[in-house]
């Protein structure tokens, strides 16, 4: 029975390797970062096109992101894609981390099939967001204590 579920785990990898990098399915397997930073200095939640949520808060201490953390309900792709946002996110300073872009997501997970691209657009565009909070707030601080999270 037990070698029986390893052959079927193992079938299951082959297939996952045949569409997905390496460090798209060790990011979808181990996601870095998962979970929401309470008293956030920045948060988005985004629902794409295909229905699935993404969310992103943001430690930032002196304009330099010192924590990023996601959640997410959907796929692997984009857990995968929220897990290396906010690796890439991490240590960078505000103007860094706006720069990051769906490429650049992709690129790190050494590429994503083009059915999976929209994951990568929606963690970047959710990072984006939570920058956005991040400033706005840093403008008008007592909009924190009107946000729900
Ligand atoms: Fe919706 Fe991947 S299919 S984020």
């Amino acid at each position: 029975m037990a070698s029986d579920f390893k052959e079927l785990e193992e079938l299951v990898m082959e297939d996952m390797r045949r569409v997905y990098s390496e460090q798209v399915i060790d990011h979808f397997q181990n996601p870095r970062n998962l979970g929401e930073i309470p008293d956030s200095d920045g948060f988005s939640t985004i629902t794409g096109p295909c229905g699935d949520t993404l969310e992103i808060s943001l430690r930032v201490r002196g304009d330099r992101i010192i924590n990023a953390n996601f959640w997410t309900d959907g796929c692997g792709p984009s857990i995968a894609s929220g897990s290396m946002t906010t690796e890439l996110a991490k240590g960078k300073s505000i103007a860094e981390a706006r720069s990051i872009t769906q490429n650049d997501i992709m690129n790190s997970l050494g590429g994503l099939p083009e059915e999976n691209e929209h994951c990568a657009l929606l963690a970047a565009n959710t990072l984006h967001e939570a920058i956005k909070d991040y400033i706005a707030l840093k403008k008008e601080p007592w909009k924190k204590g009107y946000r729900r999270r």
